[in-house]
């Protein structure tokens, strides 16, 4: 049985799940998760490889719907069972590969699927002007011609383009899987510092990962993941590195997570 630490009440969250379970085929990977995501605030999921971190992902941006649970988004019940329904309601899932187009610019992959049009052609000087003033919006000053193509940037530029179509779709819920696990050290700053901006701007944050100074750098909360299970979700600021840790390995730490 897992043991909860009392959450701020008065906020509404902008995603609760309650009770989800998953299986592929007859393998169950998500055990009665339930998981919540507040406006405003960096939601760090943790979880050693296999833990179900990704199929948690996937069951909030309705690539793999969950099979049961509760899913609720700012309040209300919804029903996502596929990504269209997920991107409706807001949400933009950074993922893990991260799906940008190579062989298109920074403009084409921020607008893709979603162009705008005047007349019968595309706008092509106001989706550039809106790209640049996206990417400015966020204090993006390393990335140069918003006409570059995916393919030469760095990295953390990537990620960079990636979160900036979170902000230009005005999203809710933001979700990034493991944004920093192939980035340098200077990199990966800036890609939490942007990870922080998102949330200071009041939308909901969740980030997945693995090393612990990124999450207790940047995250309010963290829900930690344990073959499966959700075994705690505390304010960061109310543990420490080691019960963290613990919790990830073993799923019990410092009185938190699974009963012995
Ligand atoms: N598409 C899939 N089909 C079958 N099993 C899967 C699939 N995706 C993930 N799994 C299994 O689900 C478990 C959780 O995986 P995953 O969600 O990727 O964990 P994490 O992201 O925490 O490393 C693993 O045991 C993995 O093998
Ligand atoms: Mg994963």
């Amino acid at each position: 049985m897992a043991r909860w630490e009392p959450l701020g009440m008065s906020v509404t969250p902008v995603l609760d799940l309650r009770g989800i379970e998953k299986s592929y085929g007859s393998v169950k990977v998500l055990h009665d998760v339930c998981f919540t995501a507040y406006p405003g605030e960096v939601t760090a999921l943790v979880g050693d490889n296999g833990a179900g971190k990704t199929t948690l992902v996937k069951c909030i941006g309705g690539i793999h719907p969950h099979d049961r649970g509760e899913y609720r988004f700012e309040g209300r019940p919804a029903r996502v069972g596929n990504p269209r329904d997920a991107a409706a309601l807001g949400i933009e899932i950074v993922h893990q590969d991260l799906a940008l187009c190579e062989n298109l610019d920074i403009v084409q992959n921020l607008f893709l699927g979603r162009e705008r049009r005047r007349g019968l052609t595309l706008d092509e000087a106001a989706m550039e002007a809106l790209a640049a003033e996206t990417l400015s919006g966020l204090s993006v000053r390393t990335m140069g011609s918003v006409r570059q193509r995916i393919s030469n940037l760095s990295g953390g530029q990537r990620q960079t383009v990636a979160i900036a179509r979170a902000v230009l779709w005005d999203s809710r819920l933001v979700v990034l899987d493991e944004p920093a696990a192939a980035l340098g050290v200077a990199q990966t700053q800036q890609v939490l510092e942007l990870v922080r901006r998102l949330a200071d701007r009041g939308l909901a944050v969740v980030l997945i990962s693995h090393n612990m100074n990124d999450v207790f750098a940047v995250s309010d909360r963290i829900a930690a993941l344990y073959l499966g299970r959700m075994v705690a979700q505390v304010r960061t600021a109310d543990v420490t590195h080691r019960q963290v840790v613990e919790l990830i390995t073993s799923g019990t730490g410092g009185g938190l997570g699974l009963r012995r």
